[in-house]
């Protein structure tokens, strides 16, 4: 079973839809998925139709308690989706309180991570959709997660965003057994707009080794696919997102096999 976390300390850059792109592509390939609404405000979980508010189950159960959930219990937290394989386990406003009751707690950075390992092997991929803020619900994802993508709006405020996200990986990085392995994937990129291609030209200079050399161009198909509540490769399946997430994958999967070679 993967575990891939998509994160970035600032709101609005991309996180929620490429969560969906990706999870929704995996499953399309066959996988079974679980995408994981790791974000209080529930854009993932209103996506799929559910309403963050009038949900019982949901990952605030992750939280609760002293964190011994059996298989069964966590599974019994995430529910269906229109699409075949796809499952998410929604979110609830009461995880904005999780980061004022973990603190001080042991092992409080550790609950996805664990539960990650009770579920082992009842999906082949889990996404974690993450908040736009550092605390312990993203430090539980970055711990959880084998593999990183970091979203990036190319502008020029979103570039500091991700200066801030790159220190807090690099604080991860020394409570992880094995690296972090991430990819800065540029988002909204409009080729019309000098703002989107200095910032393109910014993090080709600042971070190469770790970014997908591509980028997903701005493509409003993937407003009106969240909208309609449906995974952006069903809604326009030759759209030019759709073909950007496509592509996206295929390399992220790529890094997936060169890491597991390495590791070998
Ligand atoms: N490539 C894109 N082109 C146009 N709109 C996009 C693109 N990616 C995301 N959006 C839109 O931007 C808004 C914020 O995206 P979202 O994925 O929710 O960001 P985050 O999860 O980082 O807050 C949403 O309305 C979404 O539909
Ligand atoms: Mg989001």
């Amino acid at each position: 079973m993967r575990v891939w976390a998509v994160a970035n300390q600032k709101g609005g850059v991309g996180k929620t839809t490429t969560t969906v792109a990706l999870a929704g592509l995996l499953a399309e390939q066959g996988h079974k998925v679980l995408m994981i609404d790791l974000d209080p405000h529930g854009s993932l979980t209103s996506y799929f139709g559910y309403d963050p508010d009038s949900l019982n189950a949901s990952s605030y159960q992750l939280f609760q308690g002293e964190g011994n959930m059996t298989s069964d219990e966590i599974l019994g937290l995430a529910t269906g989706t229109s699409v075949p394989g796809l499952t998410i386990m929604p979110t609830s406003p009461a995880l904005a309180t999780v980061e004022r009751q973990m603190t001080g707690k042991d092992g409080m950075g550790l609950r996805v991570n664990k539960a990650m390992k009770v579920i082992n092997g009842e999906f082949d991929y889990v996404l974690l959709d993450c908040p736009p803020v550092l605390g312990v619900l993203m430090i539980n994802a970055l711990a959880a997660c084998e593999r990183l993508v970091v979203p990036v709006q190319t502008e020029f405020l979103a570039l500091k965003g991700l200066e801030r996200m790159t220190r807090t990986m690099q604080m991860i990085q020394k409570a992880r057994p094995q690296p972090l392995q991430f990819t800065v994937v540029p988002t909204m990129f409009d080729r019309r707009t000098q703002a989107s291609i200095s910032s393109l030209n910014t993090l080709r200079k600042n971070y190469s080794a770790n970014l997908w050399r591509a980028t997903i161009p701005v493509d409003t198909r993937l407003r009106d696919a969240s909208k309609h509540g449906k995974i952006p490769s069903q809604y326009d399946s030759d759209g030019r997102a759709v073909r950007a997430y496509r592509q996206l994958l295929n390399h992220l999967l790529e890094e997936q096999k060169q890491c597991d070679k390495l590791t070998a």
